[in-house]
């Protein structure tokens, strides 16, 4: 059965842990000549009915490195966008690729280009989920914890969204203590959230103010207040999350180490204040970096079966 990366639930914990020390080694080959090449003679798509700048280079950045050809799709300009079916076009890639890596809104279209292809599909973000964007936070967060990831308290502020879903999936799967503050009516799915605590570690615990999640958090993690699909919701989604901005009058409650993520593209002045996002516990550059060292083990790991 082909493998697939459509959610963290893909994996499990020893296989997450396994990703991460990989991505770290690749990180110190880089450059090298004997940086690995699994990809020499085969060809990556990245499907891309979403924007992106990250999830785009990175992949391509990757791809290249492990020796492969990056094929960048942007889905309007390809018949996806006049309405073939997801279906159609799974079968077809299988035919001409050896991977996928795509980027859309509803996340059964992921499934459904899972269940038709033949080669690894990659989640690069859906409405419901963004996994590549986790195990890049995760490994950030190892850098800083000296290999520690199990008990790592972690405080989500503002939209239960796609990255909280996600954050969600990781604490259960690796032991997490994660609290998120949401505004009323913007909470995680309760689906989702309970297939998260089935996982059975670590904790997750919805709470209303942003001083509640971040008290003694070593990491506060936010994301945009309106994710891509959602522009006609702006001018009503800053109203409502008005008070979730990670300032750092907000950052003074968590713990005196702790750092702040955000997988970027960032609103200063919205959900985080420029002084913390460009400020000394920010991590979130070597946080976009790590995108290319996860997603290249990742890759390796699907494309070696
Ligand atoms: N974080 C992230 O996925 O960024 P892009 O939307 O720029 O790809
Ligand atoms: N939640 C955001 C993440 C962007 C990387 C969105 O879906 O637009």
């Amino acid at each position: 059965m082909t493998a697939h990366f459509r959610t963290l639930k893909d994996l499990t914990p020893t296989q997450l842990l396994q990703l991460l020390d990989r991505a770290s080694e690749l990180k110190r080959l880089r450059g090298k000549p004997e940086h690995p090449r699994p990809l020499e003679g085969k060809t990556w798509a990245i499907l891309l009915e979403k924007a992106s700048t990250r999830t785009r280079i990175s992949f391509e950045v990757g791809v290249h490195e492990l020796g492969g050809l990056p094929l960048t799709l942007v889905a309007r300009d390809t018949q996806l966008g006049r309405g073939e079916p997801i279906e159609d076009t799974a079968k077809m890639l299988s035919r001409y690729c050896h991977g996928v890596a795509f980027r859309t809104f509803e996340h059964s279209r992921v499934e459904a280009l899972a269940e038709n292809a033949t080669i690894p599909v990659i989640n690069a973000l859906s409405d419901d989920y963004h996994p590549c964007q986790l195990l890049a936070d995760l490994l950030t967060i190892r850098e800083e914890t000296q290999g520690r990831l199990y008990e790592v308290r972690v405080a989500w502020i503002g939209d239960g969204n796609n990255m909280a879903h996600s954050w969600m999936l990781a604490a259960g799967l690796l032991g997490l203590h994660l609290k998120l503050a949401c505004p009323e009516g913007f909470e995680p799915k309760p689906e989702i959230l309970a297939a998260a605590r089935a996982m059975g570690r670590g904790s997750i615990e919805i709470v209303r103010r942003p001083e509640e999640a971040v008290r003694g958090a070593e990491v506060v993690t936010t994301d945009v207040w309106a994710s891509m699909g959602q522009e006609d919701e702006a001018a009503r989604r800053r109203e409502a999350f008005a008070g979730y901005c990670v300032d750092a009058k907000l950052m003074k409650l968590a713990d005196p180490s702790a750092i702040f993520l955000h997988c970027l593209p960032a609103h200063r002045g919205e959900e985080v204040s420029a002084e913390v996002i460009d400020g000394p516990q920010s991590r979130v550059w070597d946080e976009a970096e790590n995108r290319l060292h996860v997603q290249k083990a990742l890759m390796e790991m699907l494309i070696r079966g």
